[in-house]
């Protein structure tokens, strides 16, 4: 399964890059993830206008990390603008912060999805120390998913060991950061984020269908189906 990550680069006419995409896209994965490249130029109320009754996953990604009070603002922002997904640091903590916005979310239907661990090698320095706590949270708080990286095999295998399977796992880490296609769901994710492996090339749409293609062939490998 694919969510797309649309984070147009700084030079880009950036509804226009969006929509584009997009339209390609849509028949042949399961969501778009936004990030702040897009929403801090036009915002969310004119990127929603975009992806108006869109029915796959559509990730706000903020990677909230303030107290609970404003996370939820930022989260009902992105709410009224079409978003059912958000993406909130776990490091803030439950009281005061992750409280508030899974309630927040569960009565909004907003998807909460938290990060336990990033895909860049920092994300050894200080938040893998705490996976399993993070983990822990996520699944204390009702989380619908979590962010683990495609990057490092091992660190997703744990955290699906830990988690189990009432939590999805979206791995971020797939194309210009190194990890190969499918290697993510075969090590326990249920997505693959990709972005500029698909965006930032000529051939958008070519591109997207090689990546499926490499995700359908390693899977029925590591499943034995191949
Ligand atoms: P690329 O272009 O590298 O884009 O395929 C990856 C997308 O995923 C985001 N990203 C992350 N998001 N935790 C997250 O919440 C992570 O560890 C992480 N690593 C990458 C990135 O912002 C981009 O949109």
């Amino acid at each position: 399964m694919l969510i797309v990550a649309l984070d147009p680069p700084y030079d880009a006419d950036v509804l226009k890059w969006i929509e584009y995409r997009y339209n390609l896209l849509k028949p042949y994965v399961q969501g778009f993830k936004i990030g702040l490249p897009a929403i801090l130029e036009v915002g969310f109320k004119a990127i929603g206008k975009i992806l108006k009754n869109y029915e796959g996953l559509l990730i706000a990604d903020l990677k909230l990390a303030d107290i609970g009070d404003i996370m939820c603002i930022s989260a009902e922002r992105a709410w009224i603008h079409g978003f059912n997904a958000i993406i909130a640091h776990t490091f803030v903590g439950y009281e005061q912060a992750l409280d508030k916005l899974s309630k927040l979310c569960r009565e909004r239907m907003l998807k909460l999805i938290l990060v336990v661990s990033m895909s860049h090698k920092g994300s050894a320095e200080f938040i893998d120390r705490h996976v399993e706590e993070f983990s822990e949270l996520a699944r204390k708080v009702g989380a619908w998913g979590i962010i683990a990286p495609a990057t490092r095999p091992n660190v997703l295998k744990r955290i699906r060991a830990f988690v189990g399977n009432n939590i999805k796992i979206l791995a971020p880490g797939i194309g210009t950061q190194g990890a190969e296609p499918g290697t993510a769901i075969c090590n326990g994710a249920d997505y693959e984020i990709v972005g500029r492996a698909i965006t930032h090339t000529e051939n958008v749409l070519e591109n997207a269908f090689k990546i499926i293609e490499q995700q359908k062939e390693e899977v029925a490998k590591c499943r034995g189906l191949q």
